[in-house]
């Protein structure tokens, strides 16, 4: 399915009639669910039992359960000494989702979304994926649950991520290479929802705050943990909330994970942080809110990058994970209402934010988180002391060493 191009208009006036209308999938006129007839009664079912099991104290155990003994939560919130001290501004506390089980937080998703599918009686799940993170937490959500799994992959990201190719295989999914268009993350969506229109009874895992409702909704939900740990941990730390959240924007839930729970704190900036590429020109970058415009794009209306004539615009970044011409939809309602900013960050910054990172905390960061991290870089040196910035690190470099070793030589 590759749903056409619609524009259409935004009023960004809905801050108070956010919570109650996003029940219904809409952030302000973004969101919503559009799509074929064939799948509107699949996605209508995983709506009302999203609606029922998210409030089941049971599912909420479980749920609590796995994140604790298969993920490894909480993940710390590590206070960067040495960047911080360097960089001689604010203090910046790194969100430590690198160091869940398989290296992401997509992995905080997956489980909500196979508890999900498992209540429902579902046990196929399909997902598509970018970086290989999305795909590798669903392969092995699928593995301890016994569900089967197919995960969905651009051809040219199964080139740059090997590694996590591998590591789907090794846990027993199946990887379909998508080779089409830009053989990219926009292309892996579009087959697995070919393949989820030609099979009802599969489980479409999801892996951004994507796609019809109630996707962004629950994936937001589940991805939560990571700003309600922060804010636990950051009150702790310090005894205050922070100036500002940082994280970088792909299709958008580690951000929205982390900026929800601080969305009612409105002293706290949250800034996310889009990847800026090569350059300002179409097909340079994918910085969908920055250079984007209303539409809908794979199941809602959100903001994605088009040409000229409303088509899709092809798209370039140095990170698999943030290569994606869309964005969720509870981005577009927060950048119109001033919620939250979005800034870019180039290949570049976010290559040299990875070596920083490394080499003064000894942490690897991914690539994705890298852009986040340019930012923090960025900005810290124009706070004061005394002021905080929490950054997502949504994951670790290791599937990104090949790729590096060749960029950084
Ligand atoms: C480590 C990491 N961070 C961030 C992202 C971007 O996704 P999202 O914007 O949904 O958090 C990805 C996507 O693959 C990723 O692997």
């Amino acid at each position: 399915m590759n749903t056409p191009a619609q524009t259409s208009k935004q009023t960004p006036d809905q801050t108070q009639a956010q919570t109650a209308s996003q029940k219904n999938g809409f952030f302000g006129s973004y969101g919503g669910s559009h799509v074929p007839p064939e799948l509107a009664q699949t996605v209508e079912s995983i709506a009302e039992a999203y609606a029922r099991y998210s409030q089941d104290p049971d599912f909420q155990t479980e749920l609590n359960y796995y994140l604790k003994n298969f993920v490894g939560r909480e993940s710390p919130l590590f206070y960067a000494a040495n960047l911080s001290r360097k960089l001689g501004g604010a203090k910046i506390y790194l969100k430590r989702e690198d160091l869940n089980h398989l290296g992401a937080h997509k992995v905080n998703n997956t489980v909500g979304q196979a508890l999900l599918a498992k209540r429902m009686g579902k046990h196929k799940l399909i997902a598509e994926t970018g970086a290989g993170q999305h795909g590798v937490a669903t392969a092995a959500t699928a593995a301890l649950f016994g569900m089967s799994c197919t995960v969905y992959m651009g051809s040219l990201d199964v080139e740059r991520q090997y590694l996590n190719v591998e590591r789907m295989r090794m846990l027993g999914a199946e990887v379909v290479a998508v080779n089409r268009g830009n053989a990219g993350l926009k292309e892996a969506v579009d087959a697995a929802l070919e393949a989820w229109v030609a099979d009802p009874e599969i489980f479409y895992v999801i892996g951004s705050a994507v796609g019809p409702h109630p996707y962004p909704l629950m994936v937001r939900d589940f991805q939560s943990v990571i700003g309600k740990e922060a804010r636990r941990q950051i009150l702790e730390a310090e005894g205050r909330l922070p100036d500002y959240c940082l994280a970088c924007v792909g299709g958008g839930s580690n951000a929205i994970g982390l900026f929800h729970p601080f969305a009612a704190d409105t002293q706290v900036k949250l800034v996310g942080v889009e990847p800026g590429g090569r350059g300002n020109a179409l097909g340079e970058h994918a910085a969908t809110l920055n250079y984007g415009k209303p539409g809908v794009l794979h199941g809602s209306n959100s903001y994605f990058l088009q040409d000229d004539n409303g088509e899709v615009a092809p798209v370039h970044s140095i990170s698999a994970g943030l290569d994606y011409p869309g964005v969720g939809p509870e981005h577009s309602f927060l950048k119109d209402s001033g919620r939250a900013t979005y800034v870019t960050a180039s290949d570049q910054d976010a290559l040299d934010a990875f070596q920083t990172l490394c080499r003064n905390e000894g942490i690897i960061p991914a690539l994705e988180s890298s852009h986040a991290l340019a930012q923090a870089i960025k900005l810290a040196p124009t706070l004061n002391p005394d002021q905080i910035i929490v950054v997502c690190l949504s994951g670790r470099g290791d599937k990104d060493m090949e790729q590096l070793t060749k960029l950084l030589k």
